[in-house]
């Protein structure tokens, strides 16, 4: 309970939305131990960062976090610090030597084992992949929640492109079972979440075994989730185009809940490079999946992330890239400068000149971003459904996402968050839309 003894827990996440499910669960599993969340690092008795080991900048934030807390630490030596995530899995017992105001490393698949590493005296590090299922470890949740939540389904990657660091911090490719997804998901909606966003690094391949003891595919799953009373939206992230199966794409077509958005990461429109990054698909293989995709649900949204200076890359693979994305038509996109990562194939390679992957980006992100106006700029004059999140910053004002994942602001005084409402679009900004609401 939270009482005057209570002690503080600050929590700062960086990376991927599984990030955020784990930091969820993390203060979850020392809330058990009496520790209550708090926003301001200086009343913190514990301080918990969740990092990300996916670029080289996202790494180094945390030794610059780190830094920051020394004169708190000094200042109030009882102060736990710990480190979890993917740089804890990826440099362990090296983040204890560079920093040794650090008292524990945890790595994404050892969390449930915080709280005994709590009671240990003196510096901890746990990177293991244990043999158990650390959800089977963890509290139940407790409480009421907002409208949306996140759920692990799959975690860990086999599929080793030439660049990223994930297969190794996060480990194989697991899928959790069935029926304790549904549980989970059932639970959350008694809770009053009506729109799941399931999780995996990889969770299109996700393969859990089913209750009566079969395998289940991403699509079988859906289905399954969308008989919950109450559970309104679905969504899945993120997708690998090797892993879309038929049932998946025809669940678009036939699952109201489904929403019709899609994260489908390409990285880059060359072949060369394509197999240079061992992603196992060409440009071809994939604007084909996209057809497919448009034609089971034609209003589908897709977004994708992109990759720019992979070590080889030249102009003519850049221009495959762009010729891609012209043709595909996103929503939105994630792009970056390729980093190289300690440990996978790419970082042995010669790299390409700052200057040009510099350029490349620029003008990938501004095609990127006509791309993504045009999408918000279409939306007006539609219908859409927004499910509200918050509270605008106008009075009377409530802000929420439609069923393309873009923010939409309804003046509507007598809303509610977890309110699920009709509206017609009235106008497009870059990054949101303004809508009236229709009434019931
Ligand atoms: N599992 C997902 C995404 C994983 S990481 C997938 O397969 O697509 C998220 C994004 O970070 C990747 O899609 C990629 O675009 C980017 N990324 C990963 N490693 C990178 C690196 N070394 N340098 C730059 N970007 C990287
Ligand atoms: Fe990384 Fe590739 Fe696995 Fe995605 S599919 S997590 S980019 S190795
Ligand atoms: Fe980063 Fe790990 Fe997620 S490296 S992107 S936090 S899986």
């Amino acid at each position: 309970m939270s009482g005057p003894q209570a002690k503080k827990l600050f929590v700062k996440t960086y990376g991927c939305q599984m990030n955020v499910y784990d930091s969820e669960r993390m203060a979850e599993a020392l809330g058990a131990e009496g520790y209550v969340p708090t926003d301001v690092i200086e009343d913190a008795d514990m301080v918990l960062l969740n990092t990300c080991h996916i670029r080289e900048k996202a790494s180094e934030k945390l030794y610059s976090d780190l830094g920051r807390l020394k004169p708190l630490k000094a200042e109030k030596p009882g102060l736990k610090i710990g480190v979890a995530g993917c740089v804890a899995q990826a440099e362990g017992a090296e983040i204890l030597r560079r920093m040794p105001l650090v008292d524990l490393v945890v790595g994404p698949q050892a969390y449930h084992r915080l709280p005994e590493m709590l009671r240990l005296p003196g510096q901890s590090v746990d990177t293991d992949f244990p043999a158990e299922d650390k959800f089977d470890h963890l509290p139940a949740r407790k409480g009421r929640r907002g409208p949306t939540a996140f759920l692990t389904v799959q975690e860990g990657c086999d599929k080793f492109c030439a660049f990223c660091v994930v297969p190794y911090t996060r480990g194989a490719e697991v899928s959790r079972p069935a029926a304790r997804l549904l549980a989970e998901a059932r639970d959350l909606v008694s809770r009053g979440v009506r729109e799941i966003t399931l999780l995996g690094q990889n969770v299109n391949a996700w393969h859990g075994e089913s209750p009566a003891g079969g395998v289940w595919g991403l699509g079988h799953l859906v289905r399954e989730l969308a008989a919950i009373p109450g559970l309104d939206r679905i969504r899945y992230t993120t997708s690998h185009p090797n892993d879309m199966a038929e049932d998946l794409i025809s669940a678009h077509a036939e699952v109201p809940q489904l929403m019709p958005y899609l994260h489908l990461p390409v990285q880059s429109g060359s072949d060369r490079i394509l197999k240079a990054m061992n992603r196992k698909h060409t440009a071809a293989h994939y604007l084909d999946l996209v057809a497919r995709i448009r034609a089971a649900r034609p209003d589908m949204l897709l977004t994708s992330d992109f990759i720019v200076g992979f070590p080889g890359e030249t102009d003519a693979d850049f221009e495959a890239t762009m010729a891609l994305i012209r043709a595909v038509h996103y929503g939105a996109a994630f792009s970056f400068k390729y980093s190289a990562r300690p440990g996978t194939p790419a970082a042995e390679k010669p790299p390409v000149a700052a200057e040009i992957a510099d350029s490349r980006l620029q003008a990938l992100q501004a095609l990127i971003l006509d791309q993504q106006h045009a999408a918000q700029a279409a939306m007006v004059g539609r219908e859409v459904q927004v499910l509200y999140e918050k509270p605008g910053r106008l009075p009377g004002q409530m802000v929420g996402k439609s069923q393309h994942l873009m923010a939409v602001f309804v003046q509507d005084p007598t809303g509610q968050v977890g309110d699920l409402v009709r509206a017609r679009v009235s106008a497009s900004a870059p990054n949101s839309l303004a809508a009236d609401r229709i009434p019931d």
